[in-house]
């Protein structure tokens, strides 16, 4: 069985072509960070333009790539939401267009959903798994029972993991997106050096906050004597150890609420590329006899392969979707 997925929630414009024995046939993503970095952040309309001007060639080259012709293509799943509305529908109309005029069926993916299963293609892990996923617009613990049973452990009650990242990095004038600087900028950097709050810690629960910690970040900056040569380094650090901190007293509270069947952590999402808190995170998992897994950098950031993989696993239980399905800029998982 071979899916061709298709991403455009947000600013990568991607196609992939994913078979039921686990392998990437291709994996091809048109990344948009340059067009959206003069803004600091994405501009949803420009998002939805640039996936109407490149979606197409990225699906050629993915079943090219693939050596697959559309033909030979059992389904199309295609990304159907949460996401920015303007690119989802970029997405879905092309897949039915695509699914309309070869008479192929189609499957409605979660976005969510594909991130969480990600782990299952490239590590094969089994059901039950604890996720953690962290990236710029998500941030969540979920217990995946079993394939679309998930139950919602804790959630950011302010910003996602990745969107601290990126506004901290953006009050220190650095390039969106700011996760990858941070973490290269807090390698050379003294993490002690300037106390910063961890928000929630020491409370039961597993929701998250960060707002209080991006404010007392800004403060820092805004501050008489701050010299962004000098010192931001030394805040960087300072501030992933404290977002490392908040994300290891809630994991702790998750763990010691699971059940013991529960044997892997697996963690999705931009922010998982982060090496720092892997290891955190890692550590943390071992310490409670779970196994942490990570798949790789290139499939925790939005990709296609994973949609396409999340469409396997879908298709190959028999589930697929009416053309007349409808994009959705809000679609928890715990809905599906
Ligand atoms: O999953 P993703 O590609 O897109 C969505 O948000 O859905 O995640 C992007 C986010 C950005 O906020 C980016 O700053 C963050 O992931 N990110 C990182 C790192 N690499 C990407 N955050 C911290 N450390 C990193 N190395
Ligand atoms: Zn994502």
């Amino acid at each position: 069985m071979k899916i061709l997925g298709i991403e455009t929630s947000c600013d990568e414009t991607a196609a992939a072509v994913v078979n039921d024995q686990r392998q990437i046939l291709s994996n091809v993503i048109h990344s948009q960070v340059e067009t959206h970095q003069p803004y600091g952040g994405v501009v949803p309309e420009i998002g939805a333009r640039n996936h109407l001007i490149y979606l197409q060639q990225v699906i050629d080259q993915a079943l090219s790539e693939a050596a697959t012709p559309l033909a030979e293509i059992d389904a199309i799943a295609v990304t159907a939401g949460p996401g920015l509305i303007g690119g989802v529908m970029v997405g879905v109309m092309m897949a039915k267009a695509i699914a309309a005029a070869w008479s192929k069926p189609i499957i409605a993916i979660n976005h969510l959903e594909a991130h969480a299963l990600t782990a299952r293609l490239s590590d094969n892990v089994p059901f039950p798994f604890l996720l953690l996923l962290i990236s710029g617009g998500h941030c969540q613990f979920l217990l995946v029972r079993d394939f679309g049973v998930y139950h919602l452990l804790g959630q950011t009650i302010d910003d996602a993991v990745g969107e601290a990242f990126d506004k901290v990095a953006r009050s220190l004038e650095l390039d969106y997106p700011g996760g990858p600087q941070i973490e290269r900028l807090a390698r050379q950097g003294d993490p002690k050096r300037f106390a910063l709050p961890r928000p929630l810690k020491g409370r039961p629960g597993c929701d998250i906050s960060l707002a209080g910690l991006k404010t007392a970040v800004r403060l820092v900056i805004e501050k008489d004597g701050f010299d962004k040569e000098r010192d931001q380094a030394d805040l960087a650090a300072s501030f992933q150890t404290a977002i490392g901190d908040c994300l290891i007293d809630r994991l702790k509270n998750c763990l010691e609420s699971l059940p013991h069947s529960v044997k892997h952590l697996v963690v999705a999402g931009g922010v998982a590329a982060n090496q720092y808190l892997r290891q955190r995170l890692q550590a943390e998992a071992a310490a409670h006899n779970v196994e942490l897994v990570a798949p790789p950098v290139a499939l925790c950031t939005d990709n296609a392969a994973m949609i396409a993989w999340a469409g396997i696993e879908h298709f190959s239980r028999g589930h697929s979707s009416a053309l007349t399905f409808i994009p959705r800029p809000r679609w928890p998982l715990t809905e599906l």
